[in-house]
């Protein structure tokens, strides 16, 4: 988990976080047109990344939604920044299903989907939570945190917004972190 620190956020909206506890790191996945990727991806441009599922009823799709909106807000620096979706429920988020869903949200928004394995090893990387309520029942909800992962072209993480953050406050945070 997460352990927020009492240092004072970077950026406009950001959380603050203990720079002890490193996010993000090695991974390898799929991305939503069938390739493997690996933390590759991430290297030499800002990346926005989010976790959740595709079947999840509001949370997801309002957060995907304000970081859509918060990437047009930032102008420019919006534009040098790439969103990034990765399924917590790979067992049924498959790659089509993925790609519809990045697509719905925004043109360059790049979906990933890994094994168990590999989903386990990158929620790790990031502090994720994520977990199935009633797995018995078809249509399962899955528990998962809500951050929103701003890193930077070195891969390494700039800022983390609270899923609750206002896209206009977001879009003020991309821009003093990317600039322009
Ligand atoms: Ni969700």
């Amino acid at each position: 988990m997460l352990t927020m620190s009492t240092e004072e956020p970077k950026v406009s909206g950001a959380i603050g976080v203990s720079s002890a506890v490193p996010v993000g790191g090695p991974f390898e996945m799929s991305d939503h047109t069938g390739a493997t990727v690996t933390e590759e991806l991430l290297k030499d441009r800002y990346t926005l990344i989010y976790f959740g599922y595709t079947f999840c009823p509001d949370v997801c799709p309002t957060e995907l939604q304000d970081m859509a909106v918060a990437l047009d807000l930032a102008g420019q620096a919006g534009e040098k920044v790439t969103p990034v979706f990765v399924t917590v429920d790979p067992e049924r988020d498959g790659q089509e299903q993925i790609a519809a869903y990045v697509e719905a949200f925004h043109p360059r928004m790049i979906g990933l989907r890994g094994d168990e394995g590999q989903t386990s090893r990158i929620a790790k990387a990031y502090r994720v939570f994520y977990q199935p309520v009633n797995r018995d029942d078809e249509y399962y909800l899955m528990d998962h945190s809500n951050f929103i992962y701003l890193m930077g072209p070195d891969g390494k993480n700039v800022a983390i917004f609270n899923g609750e953050v206002a896209p206009d406050v977001m879009a003020q945070g991309i821009r003093e972190a990317v600039g322009g």
